[in-house]
């Protein structure tokens, strides 16, 4: 698995993306694109070693949940699998290739996720990697629960 450059085609993938149940809050069906090639929201693919789309990355602001209290002291990472691809054990590459390559880039004192409390698989993969929890909160947008995690 590998980190390269977000490009259109692999933004149009994205943009069709559905989760199976209970996952749908991640859907990124009916997204625009545009967001994901943007270099201002710190998208990057994962790919494989034939460069097929396994899923990405975010770093950045893009990984915050309105609602939570952030600071400057983290850099938060963000990012899925394609659906067909989730729940198989990728998840930990997917997320570990993800910070190495972000620690070679740009080199923060630490990472944060946030993680809806719900979602014991996602916590399961980042605690895994030595995230640690902070905070809980709720969402401002519909008061769903979420968790920030830190990995120093
Ligand atoms: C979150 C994500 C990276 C996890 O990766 P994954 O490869 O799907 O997860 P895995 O199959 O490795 O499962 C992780 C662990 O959770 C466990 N697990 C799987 N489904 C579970 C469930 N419904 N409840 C509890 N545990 C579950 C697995 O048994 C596994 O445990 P193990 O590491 O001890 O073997 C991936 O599912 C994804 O990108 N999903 C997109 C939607 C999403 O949830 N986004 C969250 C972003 S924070």
């Amino acid at each position: 698995m590998r980190i390269v450059e977000m490009t259109a085609r692999f933004a149009a993938e994205m943009a069709g993306w559905r989760y199976p149940e209970p996952y749908q809050c991640y859907d990124l069906a009916g997204a625009d694109p545009a967001y994901f090639t943007d270099p201002a929201n710190g998208f990057h693919a994962l790919v494989d070693e034939d460069g097929a789309l396994l899923g990405f990355r975010s770093f950045g602001a893009d990984g915050q949940v309105p609602g939570g209290a952030y600071d400057g002291a983290a850099l938060d990472t963000g990012g899925g699998l394609r659906p067909e691809l989730t729940g198989r054990g990728l998840g930990r590459e997917a997320i570990a290739t993800g910070l190495a390559f972000s620690r070679r880039l740009h080199r923060p004192d630490a990472f944060r996720v946030t993680v809806a409390a719900f979602n014991t698989r996602a916590l399961h993969v980042v605690e895994s990697l030595g995230f640690a929890p902070t905070d809980t909160f709720r969402a401002t947008a519909d008061g769903a629960e979420y968790r920030i995690l830190l990995l120093r």
